[in-house]
């Protein structure tokens, strides 16, 4: 265990954190917050302590250490997560296998066959085989270096390419099969590529490993015109974003995410300089992936295709990122283009200028509503109130919700009051279902003797003989945590948030991790020995009430005539009285 000690402190889980939400720092502490990427929420309560290198969300309840974060956001086991945590930040890892798992290792075996893949392809790209396919991507304009950034490649007509490789690096049928890129024949007789003679695009997960492919045909006619990756041990469909990996960087930085349909139209715009663009690639939006964008920015603009399959796919999508709380905007653009032959046709700057006039969702919708809806006619008015309230009710913001009150009121000509009475009916129904954070009222003692205990190496010398002698531990509420820092330091070992997490049980763990992140007293503004003073006046208010008890003792036991009793009482507070 002593790799994963050394490797969580050589990492900063507010870096980490960082790659995957918007952090901000709560004034100078050491507490960060963002919003929870493993729940739904409109406010965050997501925390992360920097000190104790851990965190915690105060509406879902995740929490843990930077190892579990990886695992948890990555869908990693832990062992994955370790490695995962060691390649990026250059720590070299124990041999492998001491660090394996069962499940691991299977999965290892996929991304290495996935990673082998995209280099046999990149590389038959660019081989004299790959004449052909480089012809094609030059009359779609896209140029090598671009080809290069997005790993594209062709797979081989034969179908062997892979089959063949995956053979010689030792892999097993089984294995092989497991990586979803390569089939048995069902005669059993074999092997062959999934992808075969396509223009291969590697798709990454958010932190970018390869994890699955889209190919597609070269020739004209050739059916389907793609072909995806199935779901593997390392693939879900409906969790991943085309291109986040790269684009996660320039989404935080812009504010904001574009969503489009394809690869094509990813590719289009990102080489046109927009390079906050994902894509679904052929899936209907999902609630994971929106939450996925809103981790990096709350606003985004949809480009779906201005055919009807990317209308009616805008229009589904529109609950979704409300849900999630995310901005939303539709770029619907002129011509029947998509957003790829739309930059092709009228170059970058056009583009940007229409991405730069994209409007509120409502309108687009609104649209959509006056050309199915006769509004002129009070029927017609509700159908299209209707058709409009359940997108509206999705937003989790109120303030959002009245603005578009107002503007639904207006377009739809009906009396805003009406319009109000009913968001305040789907807001009356949400609101059960807010949580709130649980705050943990202490004595302001102890809670700087904890947090002396913690951080302050002086102040813990002199607290320790004091807390040991005394009986103050077991009058303290946070008694639990007290006690076990005591054993830790018993044990030879500096108390830290990491080490006592294991050794409490589930409320003692919940009350540290709240009085961790308490917005109070948790900076250090106490010095060394004020925090001495505490423990000390603890212990003289311990004995004054241990000798309150004792007198009241003796004179009940005077009183009954039990002298005996009352003598020994009387030695019992005289020695507690040299004490001091
Ligand atoms: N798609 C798919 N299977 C298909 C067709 C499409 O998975 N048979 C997915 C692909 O991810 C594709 C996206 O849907 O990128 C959008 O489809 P389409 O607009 O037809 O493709 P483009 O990306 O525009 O590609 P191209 O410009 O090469 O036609
Ligand atoms: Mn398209």
């Amino acid at each position: 265990m002593e790799f994963v000690e050394h490797l969580k402190s050589s990492v900063d889980i507010v870096h980490v954190v960082g790659e995957y939400v918007r952090l901000k720092r709560v004034g100078a502490g050491p507490r960060w917050v963002g919003l929870c990427p493993f729940h739904t929420e409109k406010t965050g309560s997501f925390s992360v302590h920097s000190t104790h290198q851990f965190y915690k969300c105060f509406g879902c309840g995740a929490g843990g250490d930077v190892i579990k974060f990886v695992m948890e956001i990555e869908r990693l086991t832990f062992w994955e997560a370790l490695r995962y945590l060691a390649e990026r930040h250059g720590i070299p890892l124990p041999k492998r296998n001491d660090l394996s798992d069962e499940e691991a290792k299977k999965r290892g075996g996929v991304y290495e066959m996935h990673e082998s893949a995209a280099k046999a392809f990149r590389e038959l790209l660019f081989s004299g085989a790959g004449q052909e396919a480089r012809a094609y991507l030059q009359r779609r304009g896209l140029s090598q270096a671009t080809a290069e950034e997005f790993g594209l490649g062709l797979s081989d007509r034969g179908g062997q390419m892979l089959a063949r490789l995956f053979e010689k690096q030792g892999f097993s049928g089984e294995e092989m099969e497991a990586s979803g890129l390569v089939l048995r024949r069902t005669d059993g007789s074999g092997f062959f590529d999934r992808f075969r003679g396509r223009l291969m695009f590697p798709i990454h997960s958010e932190s970018g490993k390869i994890i699955a492919f889209g190919g597609r045909a070269l020739a004209e006619g050739d059916e389907p015109k793609y072909l995806n990756s199935s779901e593997t041990a390392i693939y879900v469909k409906s969790h991943v974003l085309y291109n986040l990996n790269r684009a996660r960087k320039a989404v935080q930085e812009a504010g904001f995410s574009v969503l489009v349909e394809g690869y094509m139209d990813v590719i289009g715009v990102y080489a046109a300089g927009v390079k906050n663009v994902v894509a679904t690639c052929g899936t209907a939006l999902t609630n994971f992936q929106a939450r996925s964008l809103r981790r990096h920015a709350s606003d985004v603009v949809v480009n779906f295709d201005p055919d009807k399959a990317g209308m009616n796919a805008t229009e589904k999508s529109v609950p979704i990122l409300l849900e999630e709380g995310l901005h939303m905007k539709v770029l619907q653009l002129s011509g029947g283009l998509d957003p790829d032959e739309y930059i092709k046709e009228s170059g970058a700057d056009a583009y940007l200028e229409a991405l730069r006039a994209a409007r509120g969702y409502f309108h687009w919708l609104g649209d959509r509503a006056r050309a199915r809806f006769d509004l002129k006619t009070p029927e017609g008015r509700v159908e299209a109130f209707k058709f409009l309230l359940p997108s509206i009710q999705k937003m989790p913001d109120r303030l959002d919700r009245l603005a578009v009150a107002n503007d639904v009121a207006d377009y739809l000509k009906m009396d805003a009051g009406v319009v109000l009475d009913e968001f305040r009916r789907a807001a009356a129904e949400k609101r059960g279902k807010v949580t709130r954070r649980e705050e943990v009222f202490l004595d302001p003692k102890e809670m700087i003797l904890l947090h002396a205990l913690l951080e302050d190496p002086d102040a813990r010398l002199e607290i320790l003989p004091v807390l040991r002698q005394s009986s103050v531990v077991e009058r303290l509420r946070a008694r639990g945590v007290f006690e076990a820092i005591v054993k830790m330091t018993d044990a030879g070992e500096t108390p830290s948030f990491g080490g006592l997490e294991s050794r409490l049980s589930e409320p003692d763990r919940a009350l540290l991790v709240s009085l961790l992140f308490s917005d109070e007293t948790l900076s250090k503004d106490y010095t060394t020995e004020q925090a001495v003073a505490c423990v000390r006046k603890l212990a003289m208010v311990e004995r004054s009430s241990k000798r309150d008890e004792l007198r009241k003792r003796m004179q009940d036991a005077e009183r009954s005539g039990n002298l005996e009793e009352a003598l020994r009482m009387n030695q019992q507070l005289l020695a507690l009285e040299r004490e001091g």
